[in-house]
């Protein structure tokens, strides 16, 4: 499988320049940070990976330094400092709340490379009624919608729709902010939540209520300059908390990639959905040099535009670090510093890997995460601890002896933790993440995943049983 799609097809290049960045700084303290920076470690061009803050799982990766600097928009100027103080040639940006800060802008401004969208180009994922409007302008398909403000609003609104409803917070609510109820009496408790009890804070001032759009669902992620833009492989998210996607929306509990498409879909979402975007985006002359994750519906009127991030997702990042074919096209290295610099590269991925990540929560997730349960099952490093030799000898551990194959590897990435004497403790919702990657099948990263999940453990737990059953269920 090799997806490289341009739009402005002369503007497709393949970099000259051999002298790449050897420092890197990465924002963020989560798993996408975590799989970002470890990707970037491993890379023999890289001498050091800054992130910042990181996190105590980064920490014993080798090259990497976790700096325990803010990055709040008051601290921008000190992480500059710092980046300037450390050579820093390429800073990687994270998560969107510095996007949505202007932390792109601040740093460009100073010279830095950076691979990230400007504010103004943030405000696709910061404000989903800027979203839905550039939606509109660019003709692409996503559900009716209208703007509401008030309880009543809503519920006037809302009689337009058939149920279930679909309420969206405007700004960012980490995941938080989509509200999905079958009643009128579901819809107005959450209305009430947002308008009145102000649950949400500014971000939930004003708010989107959407039709439902029935179908399945798909992350599709692509790199872009502004002007083009390159598809990385389609990811299936599982965004409910519970098995058969029963339970509230979180940030994402789980995710298999690559995702197999029909005949022609690849080519229509391309065509109808991703171009007419990036088209809008070039229009308005916005300055946009990274990832633009596209949520879409695959429904019966074709791929609908569900949300925009401005960002690579998480858990999406961690599948996608390791489908880049590194070795037969650039590296990931080599991808984020050229479109940092306005370039397209063209990128190879790999044609049989499938790769599976499993998120591991904390008891009460979403709503309200138990911190410090100690997590059983890792090393003092963080990684997976080793298996008893006469465990494997008896077969008892299944996933070893699968990963003693080759091509096939599972490991996992810390979202949510924090080290406490000596031991891993959870610190987040999101705990941590189990990846297993298979040259063979998905039905065999999927199992590994599993596999190496159980070897994982603390009080309260939680994880779906039921990751990327069902594409499993559609290839068979
Ligand atoms: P968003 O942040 O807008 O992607 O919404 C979070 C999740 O809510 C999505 O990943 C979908 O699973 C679900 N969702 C959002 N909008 C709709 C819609 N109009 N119809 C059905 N499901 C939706
Ligand atoms: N996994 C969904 C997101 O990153 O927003």
């Amino acid at each position: 499988m090799v997806i490289v799609c341009a739009m402005t097809v002369d503007k497709v290049t393949t970099p000259k320049d051999s002298k790449w960045p050897r420092r890197v700084m990465v924002v963020g303290s989560g798993g996408r940070e975590h799989a970002i920076v470890r990707q970037l470690a491993m890379n023999p061009k890289v001498a050091r990976v800054y992130a910042v803050p990181g996190s105590d799982g980064m920490s014993g990766i080798e090259k990497v330094e976790c700096v325990s600097l803010s990055i709040a928009s008051s601290a921008f100027n000190e992480l500059l400092n710092f980046a300037s103080d450390a050579n820093v040639e390429l800073i990687v940006i994270g998560p969107e709340q510095p996007l949505a800060d202007g932390l792109a802008d601040v740093a460009r401004a100073r010279g830095f490379l950076v691979f990230a969208p400007s504010k103004e180009a943030a405000k696709l994922e910061a404000s989903k009624i800027h979203a839905k409007e550039l939606m509109r302008a660019a003709g692409v398909l996503t559900a009716r919608s209208f703007v509401v403000s008030s309880v009543k609003e809503t519920l006037d609104a809302a009689r337009s729709f058939k149920p279930p409803y679909v309420l969206k917070a405007d700004g960012l609510a980490a995941g938080k902010g989509v509200f999905i109820e079958k009643t009128l009496e579901g819809l107005e408790e959450s209305a009430r939540f947002l308008f009145e009890e102000k649950g949400l804070g500014d971000a939930g001032t004003q708010a989107l209520l959407e039709e439902f759009s029935p179908g399945i669902e798909l992350s599709h992620l692509v790199l872009t300059n502004g002007q083009g833009f390159i598809s990385m492989p389609a990811a299936r998210d599982h965004k409910r908390l519970l098995d058969g996607d029963e339970g509230p929306n979180t940030g994402g509990m789980g995710v298999v990639a690559p995702v197999p498409m029909e005949p022609g879909l690849l080519d229509r979402i391309e065509r109808d959905v991703i171009a007419p975007v990036i088209l809008e985006i070039e229009r308005r002359g916005l300055l946009y040099r990274g990832v633009l994750y596209f949520g879409l519906m695959l429904t019966d009127e074709g791929p609908s535009v569900l949300e925009f991030n401005t960002r690579f997702g998480d858990p999406e990042a961690q599948v996608l670090m390791s489908l880049l074919n590194e070795a037969e096209g650039p590296d990931w290295l080599e991808t984020l510093a050229a479109i940092a610099d306005g370039q397209l590269p063209r990128l190879k991925w790999h044609e049989d890997r499938s790769v599976a990540c499993l998120v591991l929560a904390a008891e009460g997730y979403p709503d309200a995460p138990v911190k410090g349960s100690v997590i059983e099952g890792l090393d003092e490093d963080g990684a997976l601890a080793p298996v008893p030799a006469p465990e494997v000898a008896a077969g008892a551990a299944s996933n070893e002896v699968l990963a003693a194959r080759s091509g096939e590897s599972t490991y996992v990435i810390h979202a949510g933790t924090r080290r406490k004497d000596g031991r891993f403790v959870t610190n987040g919702g999101r705990v941590m993440n189990v990846l297993a990657v298979s040259d063979r099948d998905m039905k065999t990263a999927i199992e590994l995943a599993y596999a190496s999940a159980a070897r994982v453990s603390w009080k309260g737990l939680q994880v779906r049983k039921d990751i990327g059953r069902s594409l499993l269920d559609r290839l068979s």
